[in-house]
């Protein structure tokens, strides 16, 4: 056996019309967009979960691309560091990232992933590949695996690549790559079907790093009115609700403004909240479809102090849409929206993670 394959981790297809695909795959798929290159005519979305197994979409309309469509399969890192070598003693020349011939891995920066690319008797373009723990560079592109490590931030590797890499480094590494490590929780103060705060939170799921997991939830207009009474035997949708927000590291609100407020199926369901525990001291990040709802924004702020939730500004983000696509896919291909949500998810994953090690005190700015 040359190198012990895991499994087959990439597919590629070429499409016509990226957009469309986009919401093909993404929308009704429901597969996350991983990265998009617009400017490649290319987009990447996971399958199976973050970093788990890909699938790349190629626009045949914008040639010249970069890279052919080819399969990749995923093998263990210390089986990529000697791929080059067992390959080339098998007679099979490694190529790097554009084709040529190469003598290490390449690291592609945005995933990040290690990978060395070959090809079979038919010329078939093949590939080896590692998911790596380091946080994504998407600003790098692709780099020699050799200068990846003083590239990458050094105090946040989790391993070496190394042979000395231990058996429990080894282990948490697989755990990290295959699931992300904080659940946030989506809520829509809109119900509208072409509800642009709904899109906004749907894209910001599609854009999320991987180790950040946006689940929107969308049954707020299941909810029963709020009534006193019900909280000794809570209706089955409020107990749902309850633990979507118990079980999340954080929660998004993205709402409309109605006549100078919070829309009442929003109030309505965090007074379901009030009750119980699940959102004493739960970091809230705040998006905003509109510029324009201010009066909406403080109500929602004070709301969620009154009731002990931790608003981080530093996180919110204002994406105006008002007479825009409501289209979460095609939201999520535009390079500048994605890189305004993913910063803005990042800072609210590090105000989170600093939270839990009672760093920070509540509703830091
Ligand atoms: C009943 C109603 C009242 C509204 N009141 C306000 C308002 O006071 N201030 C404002 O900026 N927009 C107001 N709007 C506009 C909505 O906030 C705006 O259309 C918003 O983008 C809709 O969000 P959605 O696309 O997620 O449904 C109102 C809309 C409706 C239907």
């Amino acid at each position: 056996m040359l190198v012990p394959i895991q499994t087959l981790f990439e597919a590629h297809l070429h499409v016509s019309n990226l957009p469309r695909a986009l919401a093909f795959y993404a929308e009704l798929l429901g597969l996350p967009v991983a990265a998009s290159f617009p400017e490649r005519g290319v987009a990447f979305l996971w399958a199976g979960g973050p970093g788990k197994s890909m699938l790349g979409l190629w626009d045949i309309g914008t040639p010249p691309q970069r890279l052919e469509l080819h399969l990749a399969f995923s093998v263990a890192l210390e089986d990529l560091l000697k791929c080059v070598e067992t390959l080339q003693q098998s007679g099979i020349q490694p190529l790097d990232f554009n084709g040529e011939p190469t003598d290490g891995p390449v690291v592609l920066a945005w995933m990040p992933a290690a990978a060395v690319y070959f090809r079979d008797p038919d010329n078939n373009l093949l590939e080896f590949i590692t998911m790596l723990h380091d946080p994504p560079r998407p600003d790098l592109g692709v780099v020699p695996w050799k200068e990846w490590p003083h590239m990458s931030r050094p105090n946040d590797r989790v391993h070496t690549g190394t042979a000395m890499d231990s058996e429990m480094d080894l282990g948490r590494r697989k755990q990290s790559v295959n699931a992300p490590q904080i659940r946030l929780l989506g809520i829509s103060g809109s119900l509208r079907a072409a509800s642009t705060n709904t899109a906004l939170l749907r894209a910001a799921a599609l854009v999320a790093p991987p180790s950040i997991e946006v689940a929107v939830w969308e049954k707020l207009g299941s909810l029963p009115h709020f009534n006193p009474e019900l909280e000794g035997d809570l209706p089955a949708e409020v107990r749902e609700f309850r633990q979507h927000v118990a079980s999340s590291s954080g929660i998004i609100f993205s709402t409309p403004e109605y006549a100078h407020g919070l829309p009442g199926v929003l109030k309505n369901a965090l007074d379901w909240l009030v009750g119980g525990s699940e959102f004493i001291g739960k970091p809230v990040m705040l998006l905003n479809a509109s510029a324009r709802g201010t009066f909406a924004q403080e109500s929602l702020i004070e709301i969620v102090k009154t009731m002990s939730g931790r608003v981080v500004h530093k996180a919110s983000r204002i994406v105006p849409l008002l007479g825009k696509s409501a289209n979460a896919a095609s939201l999520a291909s535009d390079p500048t929206f994605a890189e305004t949500i993913r910063d803005g998810l990042t800072i609210f994953s590090n105000a989170i993670a600093a939270m839990a090690d009672h760093e920070q005190g509540p509703d830091e700015g």
